[in-house]
């Protein structure tokens, strides 16, 4: 799960005012074979402190195996608020809740289908999040006002950390959404996350810099509401990877459940995005290292595989913005692994709604 990725271009004074505390760790991933280790190495008091942070009603936007998100203590209402207000994100669009393990599910969700546990017992900690029917815990101000929560453990060991500390202070979840702006692309690193809400925090709150993600895409969404799980959102996790360890097939039908990933046009960078267009020249391009650079075209990425392209496809977005293009042209890969959720992205991303 390694890219290859060069720092963002402008890393500059952005970082030095109103932005939040932020907390640096040295640190080694290793993202095992498996799908599901990570080994860690980070200091464990800068994380209490962030947990603190959480408790006290403050935000603290931190890494995960996906993209970054933008926390708040998920019972507290006002901080709540504040992410919503952060994010410039309609109200009524919910929040996952995060917790630190697969037992704590049936703290904020009931009803839970036998196939919920099968999936949360294989793929927690991981790159999934299951919407359930709500516990009495799960208010309105987290769910849009729907009937149901989604829920999610990640993998990432910040996180966890970070998770683990705040419930032993005696939180019960952290709402996070990813800390970008609503309907802008995900901040897969601390300086995206600088570059898209930082002006919207303040000296309280704390950004935890873990790195880049390993995996740059958001957790594959399943709605587990029905008698089969559905996918709402593609990820890291197939349908194929999904049905081949759990004993239900996945439904085909559309869930009819409102969550903002269904949007016509997101994940977007201020260029115009193109499907499989040639590019004039000073514009930009991403693709596979297969294909060629036209004459002059601003060549953003050129990824190996689909991992490394799903890795790669928002900093490249990022990139394409901080050099001012117009237009970018992404050349879609199969949709082998995690290419069908590099497709749902470009395509929301390409939208012109
Ligand atoms: O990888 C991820 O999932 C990242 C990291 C930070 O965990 N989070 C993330 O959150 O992508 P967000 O809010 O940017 O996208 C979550 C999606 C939204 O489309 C939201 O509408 C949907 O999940 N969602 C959350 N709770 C839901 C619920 N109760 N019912 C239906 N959809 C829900
Ligand atoms: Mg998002």
């Amino acid at each position: 799960m390694k890219g290859r990725r060069p720092r963002p271009l402008d890393d500059g004074d952005q970082r030095s005012k109103g932005i939040g505390q932020r907390l640096s760790y040295q640190k080694k991933f290793k993202w095992d074979d498996t799908g599901m280790k990570i080994f860690q190495n980070f200091k464990g008091d800068q994380i209490t402190q962030a947990a603190q942070v959480l408790i006290m009603g403050n935000l603290v936007a931190f890494p995960t195996e996906t993209v970054y998100g933008l926390g708040a203590d998920a019972t507290n209402p006002s901080a709540v608020s504040r992410v919503y207000a952060a994010k410039g994100r309609p109200k009524d669009h919910p929040l996952i809740v995060h917790i630190s393990t697969v037992n704590h599910m049936s703290l904020w969700a009931s009803e839970i289908p036998g196939y919920a546990f099968e999936l949360a017992a294989r793929f927690w900690p991981g790159p999934m999040t299951l919407i359930l029917p709500r516990s009495g815990l799960a208010k309105n101000f987290i769910t849009g006002n729907q009937n149901n929560v989604g829920l999610r453990v990640p993998a990432n060991p910040i996180a966890l950390k970070l998770l683990s500390r705040f419930e032993e202070f005696g939180g019960f979840g952290i709402a996070a959404p990813s800390a970008n702006r609503f309907g802008a692309v995900s901040p897969t690193s601390a300086d995206d996350v600088v570059e898209e809400i930082g002006q919207h925090l303040n000296e309280n709150d704390v950004i935890i810099d873990g790195d880049r993600c390993q995996i740059g895409l958001e957790s594959t969404i399943i709605d587990c509401t029905g008698s089969h799980p559905q996918i709402l959102r593609p990820g890291f996790l197939t349908k194929t990877v999904i049905e081949d360890s759990i004993k239900t097939r996945i439904s085909l039908k559309i869930s009819t459940i409102k969550h903002s990933g269904k949007l016509k046009k997101h994940y977007s960078p201020r260029a115009k995005v193109s499907i499989n267009k040639i590019p004039c020249p000073g514009e930009g391009l991403i693709a596979l290292s297969n294909f060629s650079t036209p004459h002059k075209v601003v060549r953003l990425i050129s990824p190996d595989t689909n991992d490394e392209f799903a890795n790669q496809l928002y900093f490249a977005l990022r990139q394409g913005d901080h050099l001012g293009l117009k237009r970018i042209c992404v050349y879609l890969p199969d949709d082998n692994n995690i290419g069908s959720a590099i497709i749902d992205r470009v395509s929301k991303a390409a939208s012109c709604d």
